[in-house]
């Protein structure tokens, strides 16, 4: 086991994220390592059945980290083999994070999960009971509320510069044609894109709004094939191709993962791939929801929040972009002076403000790589305070079961023709429940 100040991880799953989580780590050592509340983390082994993506993690972590974790393929092995470990990356398919989770948790582990948390309440429930019977840490890796612009943008919000809040509009569609990032994120039992994607939006949304209360929806698949990955920077809501100021993406990495895990270049959709929604925020605010990766022709993208005195464009997550506040009564939208001036108080946390050069940032500029290395770095210091300290990590169970619970009520409420309760769908109730029992059967829960 580590000490308090060095925790030993590992990362299960090295595909793409895996391969970004590595590179965060490498940018939080050089960070915020001596800052008392962020342990060291030290990579001790990688995992992944696919033993080319394992070999290749774990030689990225020899180069950029120093030292080559030992390979692992399967979670069993790794266990029995490494009794210093304290703490687990999972970064493999959604459908697998429950379990893996369950057991990781239950085998002492902490654990920080990639997001969607799991496919279905009843998974999310699973791996929060196996971290309460544990009392270890389970954290998301939801990282776009991360952005310090991002926090600029909540800190305006609950700081009243629009008001009250009123009323959210957030319309993406984009990638029509085009595989998004990988051809399983386009089938049924691995949720569907409106899910991989919609708890992005959804959990910006709790951060800058507050939990969803009611969901009434229509869905529909349109794309029946799709091939090669989409365009990069082809606007809508972003998966891991967008931001920052131009040069390599984030996603190039995913050319050799999926090679190596043998991905089709042309996959045939089983699962609807847009969503146009209604919602009710539980203060009272509505939401206007449309998210769609059967965009063909020009992608869109935009989010803008109204309340009772102006209106405010969130900053975009990973382009270095600050909101955009607009008030009654000014022709011109409210210069980033006096926008931080509205919210004296506002600071990121030590660590984020080392990572991105500045406590009060209304914009900055990094290229996509250096922001992706960043966000992730970001997110390791919530687990790390977590582990350490023993307070909640910012997005955790709840966060990303709420996550989960919105984007599942799209498919129950367009599937029953009818609003659907939130808090029922997370409750599972049986009444409410139709699509998450049919992901359940497909991954051993029903
Ligand atoms: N936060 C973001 O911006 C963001 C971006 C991309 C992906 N993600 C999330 O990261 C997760 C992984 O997505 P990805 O794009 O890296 O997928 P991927 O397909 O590139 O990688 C998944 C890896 O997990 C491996 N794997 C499968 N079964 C395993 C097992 N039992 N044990 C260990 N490894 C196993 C696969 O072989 C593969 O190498 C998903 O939950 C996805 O939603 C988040």
């Amino acid at each position: 086991m580590g000490t308090m100040d060095h925790v030993n991880l590992a990362i299960v799953g090295c595909g793409g994220m895996g391969t970004r989580h590595l590179y965060g780590m490498k940018e939080y050592a050089s960070i915020v390592g001596d800052v008392r509340e962020h342990p060291v983390f030290r990579l001790v082994a990688v995992c992944d059945p696919n033993e080319r993506n394992a070999n290749l993690l774990a030689d990225t972590a020899a180069t950029e980290l120093g030292e080559r974790p030992r390979v692992f393929l399967d979670v069993e092995a790794m266990l029995a083999a490494t009794p210093e470990l304290d703490a687990v990356d999972i970064t493999t398919e959604p459908r697998l994070h429950h379990n893996l989770a369950a057991e990781l948790l239950a085998a002492g582990k902490h654990v920080l999960v990639e997001k969607p948390m799991a496919l279905t309440v009843a998974g999310c429930n699973k791996m929060m009971a196996a971290a309460a019977r544990a009392r270890r840490v389970l954290a998301v890796a939801e990282n776009y509320r991360r952005d310090p612009l991002v926090r600029l943008t909540h800190a305006l919000l609950e700081g009243g510069a629009i008001g009250e809040r009123w009323m959210l509009v957030d319309a993406s569609v984009s990638s029509g044609g085009r595989i998004v990032i990988t051809p399983w994120r386009h089938k049924k039992a691995y949720g569907g894109t409106l899910l991989d994607v919609g708890v992005h939006n959804v959990d910006l949304m709790l951060y800058g709004f507050g939990p969803v209360e009611q969901v009434y929806a229509q869905i529909a698949l349109f794309d029946r094939i799709r091939k090669g990955m989409r365009r990069q920077g082809s606007g809508g809501s972003g998966g891991s191709g967008r931001g920052g100021r131009g040069g390599p993406s984030p996603s190039s990495i995913y050319t050799i993962t999926n090679a190596n895990a043998g991905m089709p270049d042309e996959v045939e959709p089983d699962v609807e791939d847009s969503a146009v929604a209604t919602l009710r925020f539980a203060n009272g605010a509505l939401g206007q929801w449309t998210l769609s990766h059967a965009g063909h022709g020009q992608g869109f993208g935009k989010k803008v929040y109204y309340g009772s005195r102006g209106s405010l464009e969130p900053a975009p997550p990973r382009t270095g972009r600050g909101p955009q506040l607009s008030l009654d009564g000014r022709r011109e939208p409210v210069p980033p002076e006096e926008m931080l001036a509205l919210v004296p108080n506002f600071s990121v946390d030590e660590g984020t403000a080392r990572l991105f050069g500045g406590t009060r940032l209304a914009a900055y500029e990094f290229d996509a790589m250096a922001i992706d290395r960043k966000i992730q770095a970001a997110v390791l210091i919530d687990f790390g305070r977590a582990i350490v300290t023993g307070a909640a990590p910012e997005v955790g169970g709840v966060e990303g079961r709420h996550a989960v619970a919105v984007v599942n009520a799209l498919f129950e409420s367009a599937r029953l023709n009818r609003p659907v309760s939130v808090a029922a769908v997370e409750a599972d109730d049986p009444t409410v429940s139709g699509w998450q029992h049919a992901l359940d059967a497909e991954i051993g829960l029903a």
